[in-house]
């Protein structure tokens, strides 16, 4: 099983868009694949059509529940498990101390053995939501847009993460996917050829570009493979997810 939170600070990067679509398209592969939601902000259920849920990761998080009664299953070989209404309190938890971290990590061990792949979708933030996504895998996918102000913020995440390998005494398998390009931009270039340069071997090797059909998925309840399977971004999220499989990247 691949455990791998999808995670950046920024909000708007594509992370939900990410999760979920290449959730759907590894599934179509014959994947079993399982998505968590730990962003408060509950997105995930409504982008796979899902009526909001009022439990979830919370009801594992704050009183103990086993993570795998709070999944439900979205489409064949694909279950979610949704964050719940109280999720946001984690962050204000100031009781338990390092355990506090843990909580994921404790609730994930042994759970969805028969699952290939469970993705995490994090919080825009950089709190102890995320510090348990951190405790809790040995890979991540950073999603990251071709904006100036998002290659700081990488800068940033960047060396949150060798802090932790530092402190847990581990080493994460990072992977950087490019998300919502926009080929035209001069600036979207001179991003990338930056980023092809610090992360070498670590960029996936499909691009998402940026289009409208995109946005419009949360909203129909649908993934862009389902809403326009002929379309150029339902092409790039089926390639990405290959690339996610046979560890594809840029050269
Ligand atoms: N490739 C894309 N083209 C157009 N819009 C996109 C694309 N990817 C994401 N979006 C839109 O951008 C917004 C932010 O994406 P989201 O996945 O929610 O980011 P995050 O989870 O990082 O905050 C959403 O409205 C989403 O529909
Ligand atoms: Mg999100």
């Amino acid at each position: 099983m691949r455990l791998i939170a999808v995670i950046n600070q920024k909000g708007g990067v594509g992370k939900t868009t990410a999760a979920v679509n290449l959730a759907f398209a590894l599934s179509r592969l014959g994947k079993k694949v399982t998505v968590i939601d730990l962003d408060p902000q509950g997105h995930l259920a409504s982008s796979f059509g899902c009526r909001q849920q009022n439990e979830g990761l919370d009801q594992v998080m704050l009183n103990g529940a086993g993570i795998e009664s709070q999944a439900i299953e979205v489409r064949d070989n694909l279950k979610i498990v949704p964050a719940g209404n109280q999720l946001h309190q984690i962050e204000q938890l100031n009781e338990g101390g390092t355990e506090r971290g843990r909580l994921l990590q404790e609730a994930l061990s042994g759970s969805f053995e028969d699952q290939d792949f469970v993705f995490i979708d994090c919080p825009p933030s950089s709190g102890m939501l995320v510090v348990n996504a951190l405790f809790a895998v040995d890979e991540v996918l950073i999603p990251m847009t071709g904006e100036y102000l998002a290659l700081q913020g990488l800068s940033h995440l960047i060396k949150t993460i060798k802090n932790f390998e530092k402190v847990l005494n581990k080493k994460y398998r990072t992977w950087l996917s490019i998300q919502r390009y926009q080929s035209r931009r001069r600036l979207a270039k001179d991003v990338m050829v930056l980023l092809k340069k610090h992360f070498p071997q670590r960029i996936l090797a499909t691009v998402v570009r940026e289009a409208a059909m995109v946005a419009e998925c949360p909203g129909l309840g649908k993934t862009i493979i389902e809403y326009k399977p002929g379309s150029r971004a339902a092409r790039e999220f089926r390639q990405l997810a290959e690339d996610l499989i046979e560890e594809k990247v840029m050269a």
